[in-house]
């Protein structure tokens, strides 16, 4: 077979989290596909990498008191960590940070707008004039002009989940400072998609071999009519826009990102010497692409239309391979609530790579959302893995152990079993053709009808009494176990090494080309190591604890237990309210000076719509008084008062008789 060139994608991580099981099926997909490429003579590169700009992640550095690089730098590391531990083979894994995206993408930018594929237009955007900042629209909160809720983002509200535009939000304001936001006008750049749209049709219409939902997606998308695409934004972290007048604008995150695919090949051949426009700019190479659905209409219209506008020799993807969600016992993954899986628990769990590797692919969301259950997960291990592969590999080198000495039996009819090896050998390439074509969770499904076979084998051929049939019989089964190490290696690649190391076989598993292991691997009498266990059962108990420390409850209980030490830091008191008015501009928001025994402070609260000033005034409050002062709307807050809130209803906590200002509360 000519040799191809083979380049292989999965979506970039964002960097600003840890991610969870559902995300990591891209890198494991794109994993298998390349590791297969491998036994191949096709020339193969996988890179990925993590995804490093946008509004997120300058959020999170503010929350966290970082800057932004050093928020990626942080994650980075996670990300890095976490696939290595899932022993992707990734060629290079980069990051979109680097020199080269900031070049690449300011290249292609260029070019697309001399081009004369880039437009610019007026973007309304809200503005909080305190932070001098535009904001997303989910930085913007407000009243719903739905429901009246306060509880409205400028994206949608919370409440009566209607999808809002920040402009219709009433009493609008920043999530960041909570001044007071406006509707400003700017200037944007924007990809003129309906100009590229005749092209981008043509060229999707007959890739009949992209997975199903990314072809209804973006057909779906090209018959409503492309829209101009805005592709910059108002921030700081981010590819500068390379135009005069523009400095202060970068790229929209989703325009730079997918141009990380390049930018990352290029890092990795400057790296080793090579150019990376042989894999980006020769017609020759074959992209394959791996995502989640959600990202698929930036994969086959944004990003070729990028590319298209560029008109710079760039290759566009060939097979693209996206999953349905996987979910977790029923609802959705959640950081925030600890619900789910997250790479930072799988590395803790203390059950082995290959069992996690395994249950992602036999359940790969290829054509409709998947659950995530323990119970699953308890049954394919002790069903599939234990009952399954590891019993077959166990009887067969038990057998060679008990009956011929570790010695691989030597027959006198070599030919008996040639039907049955012909079997094997078909599936084996069967399997490979089904990994070529990205049906990774049919390619593994055969895997483990081989070695389902293997142990129908033994029961029809019944090693243990058939004399006449004995050598044969397991000379035949360790050729299957051989081919069977072969055949899991993309998926399940430590106990593949396992199994080849524990039948004394020569070469690297990793790297044998899978024509070549189309043949018999023992001609008889060479020796074998003792059968290893493979894998171990899951008791009740053990997934019963994971069960629970993942459900988002437990883990929150536990996570939410103090120290008395850190209890003993706030410092809570006595205070008597002298007097409360309402702060001029805002609805919610109180101002009082409070008498804290030794002195007097101000504190500003948002109980405004919950008390009249007049009704606060002479009440005895509890306040903490060691809080660092904030500043609300402008006036500067010295504590915090307790109060009690649920709903749309806020009560003060006082003092049940007659106590002092400044009385201490233990
Ligand atoms: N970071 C995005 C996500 O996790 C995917 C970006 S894919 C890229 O959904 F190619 F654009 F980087
Ligand atoms: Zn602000």
């Amino acid at each position: 077979m000519a040799k191809e060139k083979i380049l292989i994608t999965c979506a970039l991580p964002y960097v600003n989290n840890i991610p969870h099981l559902g995300n990591i099926i891209q890198v494991l997909s794109a994993d298998v596909f390349a590791r297969y490429q491998k036994h191949t003579d096709n020339e193969v590169l996988y890179v990925c990498g993590t995804d490093e700009h946008g509004t997120t992640t300058e959020t999170i550095a503010m929350r966290e008191g970082l800057t932004p690089k050093e928020v990626c730098d942080k994650y980075y590391k996670i990300h890095k960590d976490i696939y290595e531990w899932f022993n992707v083979s990734f060629s290079h894994f980069g990051r979109t940070s680097t020199k080269y995206h900031h070049e690449i993408t300011q290249d292609i930018f260029l070019k697309a707008y001399n081009n004369g594929y880039i437009i610019e237009k007026d973007l309304e955007q809200p503005f909080c004039g305190k932070c001098n900042k535009y904001l997303a629209d989910r930085f913007v909160e407000g009243t719903c002009p739905n429901c009246g809720s306060h509880n409205a983002r400028g994206d949608q509200c919370e409440d009566c989940s209607k999808v809002l535009d920040a402009k219709e939000l009433l009493d609008p304001h920043c999530t960041i400072c909570g001044g007071k936001t406006e509707i400003r006008s700017s200037k944007h750049l924007f990809v003129d998609l309906p100009k590229l749209s005749e092209r981008l049709r043509e060229w999707a219409e007959d890739k009949m071999n992209w997975s199903q939902n990314a072809r209804n997606f973006t057909l779906g998308w090209l018959n409503e009519g492309l829209e101009p695409r805005c592709i910059t934004r108002d921030l700081e972290w981010g590819v500068k826009v390379p135009l005069e007048g523009w400095e202060h604008k970068v790229f929209y995150v989703w325009f730079d990102a997918c141009i990380g695919y390049i930018s990352i090949t290029a890092e990795y051949c400057a790296l080793n010497g090579t150019d990376w426009r042989s894999w980006w700019k020769d017609p020759e190479t074959k992209l394959y692409q791996f995502m989640g659905k959600d990202n698929v209409p930036f994969h086959t219209i944004l990003f070729p239309a990028s590319l298209m506008a560029a008109d710079d020799g760039y290759i566009l993807v060939h097979q693209l391979s996206s999953t349905e969600y996987l979910n977790y016992e029923g609802g959705a993954f959640s950081k925030s609530r600890n619900r789910g899986i997250f790479g930072t628990d799988v590395l803790n769990s203390k059950i082995p790579v290959d069992v996690w590797r395994y249950y992602i692919y036999i359940n790969r969301p290829e054509k409709s959302d998947v659950d995530f259950t323990w119970e699953d997960f308890q049954k394919r291990n002790n069903e599939e893995l234990v009952g399954n592969l590891g019993n077959f590999i166990y009887r067969a080198q038990t057998f060679a152990k008990k009956y011929y000495s570790g010695k691989v039996p030597e027959v006198e009819d070599q030919d008996a079993d040639v039907a049955f090896n012909e079997e094997v050998y078909s599936t084996l390439a069967e399997i490979g053709q089904n990994i070529g074509s990205t049906k990774l969770k049919s390619g593994l499904k055969l895997a483990m009808k081989l070695s389902k076979m293997g142990n129908q084998f033994f029961q029809e051929n019944e090693p243990w009494k058939n004399e006449e049939r004995k050598a044969n019989t397991v000379k035949t089964a360790l050729n299957l176990c051989a081919t069977l190490a072969v055949a899991i290696e993309p998926f399940m690649p430590v106990t593949s090494e396992k199994i080849w190391k524990g039948l004394n076989l020569k070469g690297d598993v990793h790297t044998l080309n899978w024509e070549r292991a189309r043949s018999p691997a023992f001609k008889g009498g060479e020796s074998i190591n003792s059968p290893e266990i493979l894998f171990q059962k899951l008791e009740d108990k053990f997934i019963n604890d994971l069960k629970d420390r993942y459900s988002g409850k437990k883990k929150q209980e536990a996570k939410d237990l103090i120290e008395y030490e850190d209890f003993a830091k706030c410092k809570f008191k006595v205070a008597r309210i002298e007097s409360a008015e309402r702060v001029e501009g805002s609805k919610k928001l109180l101002r009082m000076m409070i008498d804290l025994g030794s002195e007097k402070r101000q504190l500003v609260a948002g109980l405004a719509e919950h008390y009249e000033p007049d009704e606060m005034v002479g009440k005895s409050i509890i306040v903490v008084a060691n809080l660092k002062p904030a500043k609300l709307f402008g006036l500067e807050s010295q504590g915090m008062l307790l109060a009690a809130e649920k709903g749309n209803k806020v009560r003060l906590l006082t003092i049940d008789g007659e106590i002092e200002p400044g009385a201490e509360i233990r």
